[in-house]
């Protein structure tokens, strides 16, 4: 087991490259299954999430090449083997892709109910409402696996009971190539969404209006191999801009959206921090206190769930009362009880909290509870007094990229270090 040992105190400064898209990747790499030739894709962010997601095309028959660190080479034509099985599935949320990409291809799929990072109940009854409305027969078999069976995938009209990426991204998938047009309404705008349509689209797919709570796919007979770039992470660029806030620093973030980041920026400003946007990168800084400031977390272009545990950790050092609101899950607050060992003062009430500013963190050793938690604790380490281990580390590296390379090259003081204790069997990643 490995944890961080992390010295606080040290403003971050200089310049940092933010990566390919986590969550645009989760959903690209499993789309290339949908072509006919052999897909090149670009900007792949190197992190456990995505080395999962290429064992799963290996088991399945599909060949995988790193043309080099950040570019894959996916040829599809020889998979078939539509099963993916619980030892692959449970470790991440995505692999529920695998449903819509291979009910899109074969007309069938068998893949086991996903893991993910545990923040409450996460049903999957909007993708089930989806697939069965294009004309499959979706059922729970033995070992958790769902079947999904389809004569022929044929083009519907879709209203999502809630805004899901997930279920938004499975249905094109399984609707790409259906006969007729599928209008997906209720949809989710995430910038990872628009992402994967442009994907497709590269591919020859006929699909439009994504970004927007309506989307039309015109179903097509063939797609055929692309090569495609990722856009950039907006969520691991926030959590640098959170970063550079909370220690006092001044940190250029390069290779970003900077509209993918409007949410972001628009609380930072507010919490007394100074923001600058160029063409592709944010300059981040701030020389004054931090000011409270509330949240509330919303499907995009709302602000992100998954800023919401930084973005909580800074204002646990900002001056007066801030209320952070958990607009999309049910339990994302679980991360607080590590941040009160640091002397933050929050209090939870369901999906509200209530943080009472204190003027300085002190370091401890905490746990990472699931991928952003474990971002908000490297923050809140690097801004603390002292020194701060941060156990169950794996969980920020599957979707933060070199993370302490990255946040030590801006002068942080983060050491990985090995401990001797019995490997955590039978943990979801
Ligand atoms: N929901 C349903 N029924 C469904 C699907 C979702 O009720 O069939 C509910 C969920 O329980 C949740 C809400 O709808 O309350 C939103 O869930 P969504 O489907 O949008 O989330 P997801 O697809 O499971 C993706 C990201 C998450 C991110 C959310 C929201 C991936 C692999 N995961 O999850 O990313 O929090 O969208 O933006 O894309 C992360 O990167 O740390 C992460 C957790």
């Amino acid at each position: 087991m490995e944890k961080f040992v992390v010295k606080g105190g040290i403003p971050l400064t200089g310049e940092v490259e933010i990566s390919g898209a986590k969550n645009a990747a989760v959903a690209i790499i499993p789309a290339a299954i949908l072509a006919e030739g052999p897909c090149v894709i670009e900007n792949i962010p190197e992190i456990s999430d995505v080395s999962v997601l290429f064992k799963i095309l290996c088991e399945i028959g599909a060949e995988v090449k790193m043309l080099n660190r950040h570019t894959v080479r996916i040829d599809p034509r020889h998979v078939g083997i539509p099963i993916v099985p619980y030892e692959m599935a449970r470790r991440m949320r995505a692999s529920y892709y695998f449903m819509g990409a291979l009910l899109g291809r074969f007309g069938r799929a068998s893949v086991s109910m996903p893991g993910g990072c545990d923040f409450g109940v996460r049903p999957i009854d909007q993708h089930i409402k989806g697939f069965e409305a294009l004309g499959a027969t979706v059922s729970l078999a033995d070992g958790g696996m769902v079947d999904l069976r389809a004569q022929e995938i044929v083009g519907t009209h879709i209203y999502f009971d809630t805004v899901t990426v997930g279920a938004t991204i499975n249905v094109i998938l399984a609707a790409v190539k259906a006969k007729g047009i599928t209008i997906l309404e209720n949809v989710a705008k995430e910038p990872h969404i628009v992402d994967l349509v442009n994907f497709l689209n590269s591919m020859g797919a006929d699909i439009r209006g994504a970004g927007t709570d309506v989307i039309k796919v015109h179903g097509v007979e063939h797609l055929h191999g692309a090569t495609y770039s990722i856009i950039p992470d907006q969520i691991e660029a926030g959590t640098f801009m959170v970063a550079a806030a909370a220690t006092k620093g001044d940190v250029l973030i390069k290779n970003v959206i900077p509209k993918h980041l409007e949410s972001i920026t628009d609380k930072l400003t507010k919490a007394g921090v100074n923001v600058e946007e160029y063409d592709d990168s944010v300059r981040v800084w701030r020389e004054g206190e931090l000011v409270k400031e509330s949240i509330k977390t919303m499907p995009h272009p709302g602000f992100p769930t998954d800023m919401q545990p930084q973005m909580t950790t800074l204002l646990a050092m900002a001056r007066g009362t801030s209320i952070v609101t958990e607009g999309v899950y049910d339990n994302r607050f679980k991360y607080v009880d590590e941040l009160r060992r640091m002397g933050a003062n929050i209090q939870v009430d369901g999906r509200v909290a209530v943080v009472e500013g204190v003027s300085t963190l002190v370091g401890a050793p905490v746990k990472a509870m699931d991928l952003r938690a474990g971002a908000a604790m490297l923050i809140a380490a690097m801004a603390a007094t002292g020194m701060t281990e941060i156990e169950d580390i794996q969980y920020i590296e599957r979707g933060y990229e070199h993370v302490v390379e990255k946040f030590r090259s801006l002068g942080a003081s983060i050491e990985r270090i090995h401990v001797q204790e019995p490997e955590l069997v039978g943990k979801a990643l």
